[in-house]
């Protein structure tokens, strides 16, 4: 039996299929949205994407067909010569402006409708994000609660995301959540963001900003307002007390050491603002904004030489001995 040649199509959409359904090949972030806004996005996505195919089926048949129909063959006679054709000129102008100018109504379309001026009105929570080189600061200005790379927000809530940078300009990008939003220096840009899904988005900057660009991430959980209050209740006590003698150790180190001067763990005469707050730091997911997933064993590698791991960061590499390190990781490990 021959194979037809139309049987290779169904066996890479049959692959795809299991691969997708095998967990082998992900879905894009964008392509699941989990707010309205990043399904206008995606919305406008698929139009495009189906204007682009249809107008490149057509000038590629177009341009098949001719070579095709009038190519040159042994005794081919010379083509009729055409100088200039003045209504096709016109109509291969006129053609792709009117097409230009949909999507640009598309396009105008969705951007109201992905920043509209009742979310501002229905927005029931204030967050300053603040893009440091590179890491996400977040103040929630109503809950006076500060916290870095992890973002926190009750489901069914409209959340007013003001950006601010102190430094480059980055770029806030959440794909599930909200398109990319520009984060300027001395300038300030809103979001609005609302999601009734539950669940944990990834985020990542997305202008470059610097070598570590790349590792400039964060994370958004949606919470159900329950536990999105409980969160808050937690991020607003003061640090733990570290009760074992190596925690102990650890505080004592931290707050004599460097350390104090460029990160705040609230309850303890550490108050700098350098680096990310590091009151509740064991209860994030990650650490240095997305490099490392957080672990005693992590926290260990990050302080034995940061520069290995986020080359560029303004952590130093502080050149501690092994108890010290140990000390430090048991006191930070605690900060839940
Ligand atoms: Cu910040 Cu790229």
């Amino acid at each position: 039996m021959t194979r037809r040649p139309g049987a290779l199509p169904c066996w890479l959409a049959l692959f795809l299929a299991l691969g997708g359904a095998s967990g082998c090949i992900e879905t894009p972030a964008v392509m699941s949205p989990a707010s309205r806004g990043a399904g206008e996005i995606l919305w406008l996505t698929w139009i495009i994407t189906a204007i682009a195919v249809f107008v490149f089926v057509v000038v590629a048949g177009l341009l098949l067909y001719c070579a095709f129909r009038f190519r040159a063959g042994p005794d081919a006679p010379i083509p009729r010569q055409v100088a200039s054709n003045v209504p096709l000129e016109i109509a291969w102008t006129a053609i792709p402006a009117l097409v230009l100018i949909g999507v640009l109504i598309l396009t105008v379309r969705t951007v109201r409708e992905v920043i509209r001026p009742e979310d501002a009105a229905a927005a029931t929570m204030h967050v300053r994000v603040i893009g440091h080189q590179w890491w996400w600061e977040f103040q929630y200005l109503d809950q006076q609660v500060t916290t870095a790379n992890e973002a926190h927000v009750p489901v069914g809530e409209t959340i007013e995301l003001q950006l601010e940078s102190d430094n480059v300009i980055h770029s806030f990008w959440v794909p599930r959540l909200f398109g990319k939003t520009d984060v300027i220096p001395g300038h300030h840009n809103h979001l609005y963001l609302h999601t009734d899904e539950a669940g944990v988005y990834r985020g990542q900057c997305a202008e470059f900003c610097g070598i570590q660009h790349a590792n400039m991430r964060l994370l958004v959980v949606a919470d159900p307002p329950d536990r999105f209050a409980a969160w808050v209740q937690a991020q607003k006590a003061a640090a733990h007390t570290p009760i074992d003698q190596q925690a102990q150790n650890g505080q004592r180190i931290f707050l004599e050491s460097t350390c104090s001067g460029c990160h705040t763990v609230q309850g303890t005469s550490a108050q700098g603002t350098v680096g990310p707050d590091l009151t509740h730091v064991a209860s994030r997911a990650e650490i240095a904004a997305g490099a490392l997933p957080f672990s005693a064993a992590n926290l260990e590698r990050w302080l034995i030489d940061p520069q290995a791991v986020k080359p560029g960061a303004d952590m130093p590499d502080l050149h501690l001995d092994g108890d010290t390190i140990s000390a430090l990781v048991a006191y930070l490990a605690q900060l839940e």
